[in-house]
């Protein structure tokens, strides 16, 4: 069957479709049917099935015949380390974590927050955690202290689990100093802190609140798999909204399991036992489902890549990891590619390795932009696939299906709709518009399994973020617009998302950073363009009256106040003093025009604009920044 008979197949019995994909799973308890309704636009899936990830994930693996493959390859040129982890090996130290984790406390329900490195501990936590049904929320080592203790609030953990450091290329991420002040900061506290020590740095333990992750598993009876219920969060993954509260997005454990397995063959073209590569973080959605969960799901070998595209040590990294662990699917981010082109663009690094395994490569995270998709086609001679999705969907929402039908690949679109999202465009007034129109992406409800069933702690807010706006569909917050034949484009979000190297940040929540500087009357957030990043943010600082201080003195803490209230992850540096900001008469700050014009676009000045002549005043601020440059 092809693409368009799946995906009709699906459409004329999700029930059908969805209880099929459900059999590769295994079920303590099967669910009696696929789809719940629980009425206001909030669907649940296979909500009275009995589960387990983690036995699905690894112990049903080694009962198959697949005990003595590598489930984990752990790669990491930072430390010169590699390491391979079999599913037996797999299954006995997760179920020792689980037991060390169960005897201090830990139960179904509870939850772990997990903050470390690209090492396999991380996978062994966040498996431990499925095992015995507590849920977890991992948190990228690239956030400061401040994030941290807003997501300890949030969820409330019983405990923490953390390694005593992470390596960028430039130097040592001391994490045991920003948990601590994150502890402090936060006014839940956690019952106690497993610290994973790394040779790196060891980390001074704190009395009566740590244990080291050697020695509380000393002993400890291993823990079985607990059954869970269809609907039990598997986990909350904290994500950019518009303000600096995250949303919590939640993940239900058998729509996650079942979604997840069918993607890996349909979409990833992968079999069992081949060995799939996503050069993310686990930090992020794309480390959830495709460095952890899925690739185990399904029976294959995983890499852990702790590294950077370049300068790790060069722009050969990538394919060196390809060859050597002979990947047969692999998955970055429109950027790291991009780094790679900068450093390499003649591909001879490509030259210097067989990459013969490779079978094909998927970008997400962010639009992949024509040059870079092509570049990639030319060097790695093999299909590169765009696909489209979110941290609240858990899987791509639209791809080119390879493992069902490869279709023409059309240059900046993420090419076709994956069964489950039924997907349209909306104008305002929530009307489909015609083909070729930009309007607002929405998805008829219900969305498939997988994917948020609501935010942790937020029903309201998951109402209103996502429900309220067209009734009857989710809202995804991106613009695009859809081609005659079914193809998606995604062009830009419609709120104060943006996307920096990949990584999903919120405009707003840097602005409330701003905000507080003692200096600052009032400010403004855009994210321009980068060449190498896709966006930057950019800062905008009206100071208070009176304020005369040096406007460099200004920004340098502007500056710092972003890196340390968020974190270095922001890359927030581009900043200004401006006298201004361009309103509409009714007081809205014209983000829109402010991108335009340091991004060198052409803009009408909107109609509503207050004062027409801050637009230029605007300009001549983002001009020394290396901005504001005329359309080519
Ligand atoms: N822990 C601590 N700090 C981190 C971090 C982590 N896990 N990840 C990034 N940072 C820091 C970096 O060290 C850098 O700090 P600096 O300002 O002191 O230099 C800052 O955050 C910005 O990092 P990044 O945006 O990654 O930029 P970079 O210049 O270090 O690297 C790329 C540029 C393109 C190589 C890199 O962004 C990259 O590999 N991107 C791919 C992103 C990706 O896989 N996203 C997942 C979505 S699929
Ligand atoms: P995240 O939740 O971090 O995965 O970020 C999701 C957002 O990244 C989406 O809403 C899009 O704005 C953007 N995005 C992800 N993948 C793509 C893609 N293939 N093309 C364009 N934008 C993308």
């Amino acid at each position: 069957m092809g693409y368009k008979d799946i995906y009709d197949s699906w459409a004329s019995n999700p029930e059908d479709f969805w209880m099929r994909a459900a059999e590769a799973i295994d079920w303590d308890k099967a669910p009696s049917k696929a789809l719940f309704d629980k009425g206001e636009g909030m669907f649940e899936w296979f909500a009275d099935g009995m589960t387990n990830t983690c036995w699905n994930a690894v112990d049903r693996h080694v009962e198959n015949g697949r005990g003595e493959q590598v489930a984990i390859i752990w790669d990491s040129p930072i430390t010169h380390t590699k390491r391979e982890i079999t599913y037996v090996e797999l299954r006995n130290r997760v179920a020792t974590l689980a037991g060390a984790l169960r005897a201090k406390g830990v139960e179904k329900g509870d939850r772990v927050i997990i903050y470390m490195p690209m090492i396999p501990e991380a996978l062994e936590a966040m498996l431990a955690c499925a095992r015995l049904g507590a849920i977890h929320s991992v948190v990228f080592g690239g956030f400061a202290a401040h994030e941290l203790a807003v997501r300890i609030d949030d969820a409330k953990p019983k405990c923490i689990i953390a390694a005593s450091c992470g390596l960028e290329p430039n130097r040592v991420v001391h994490y045991k100093p920003l948990l601590d002040g994150a502890v402090d900061q936060a006014t839940h506290k956690p019952d106690f802190c497993v610290i994973f020590q790394r040779e790196q740095e060891v980390a001074t333990l704190t009395p009566g609140r740590d244990v080291n992750w050697h020695g509380f598993q000393y002993g400890v009876e291993p823990a079985e798999c607990v059954p869970v219920e269809g609907n039990h969060p598997a986990y909350i993954l904290y994500t950019s909204g518009t303000t600096g509260q995250p949303k919590g997005v939640v993940r239900h454990t058998g729509g996650h399991l079942v979604a997840l397995n069918w993607t890996m063959k349909n979409i990833y073209n992968v079999e069992p036992g081949d060995r799939f590569w996503a050069a993310s973080d686990v930090g992020w959605v794309v480390g959830h489902s495709y460095i952890c969960y899925a690739p185990l799901i399904h029976g294959n070998t995983t890499i852990v890549f702790e590294g950077k595209p370049i300068g790790t040590p060069d722009a050969g990294t990538f394919w060196r990891v390809i060859s050597e662990h002979k990947v047969k699917s692999f998955f970055t981010a429109p950027t790291a590619f991009r780094a790679v082109k900068r450093e390499d663009p003649k591909g001879d690094f490509v030259g210097k390795y067989d990459l013969s395994c490779l079978n094909a490569v998927y970008l997400a995270g962010e639009r992949a932009d024509p040059d870079t998709i092509q570049w990639a086609q030319s060097q790695l001679k093999v299909p590169v696939i765009d696909h489209w999705w979110q941290t609240e969907t858990g899987f791509a929402i639209a791809a080119n299906p390879l493992g069902i039908e490869e279709l023409p690949v059309k240059l900046g679109s993420p090419s076709v709709p994956m069964p489950g999202y039924d997907v349209r465009i909306l104008d305002e007034g929530g009307h489909e518009v015609k083909d070729g129109e930009l309007g607002a992406i929405a998805i008829k409800l219900p969305l498939p399994p997988g994917t948020l069933p609501t935010l942790w702690n937020a029903e309201e807010r998951f109402k209103s973020a996502y429900l309220t706006h067209f009734p009857g569909y989710y809202e995804t917050g991106d613009a695009g617009m859809k081609d005659e034949d079914g193809y998606l484009y995604i062009m830009s979000r419609t709120d104060d998302v943006i996307n920096v190297a990949g990584h999903r940040l919120s405009t707003g929540a840097m602005e409330e950073v701003l905000s507080n500087h003692p200096d600052v009357a009032e400010c403004a957030v855009i994210g321009v363009t980068d060449p190498l990043k896709g966006q930057l943010p950019m800062g905008f600082l009206c100071l208070n009256a009176g304020c005369d201080r040096p406007h460099d003195e200004v920004v340098k803490e502007a500056v710092k106040l972003v890196r340390d209230q968020i974190g270095p992850v922001a890359a927030f540096k581009l900043c200004t003093v401006v006298d201004r900001l361009p309103k509409t008469r009714s007081g809205k700050i014209l983000r829109a025009t402010m991108v335009k014009i340091a991004d060198g676009a052409e803009f009408k000045t909107p109609a509503t604009i207050d004062d027409p002549a801050i637009l230029g005043e605007i300009r001549e601020a983002v001009t020394p920044l290396g901005y504001a440059k005329e359309p080519a």
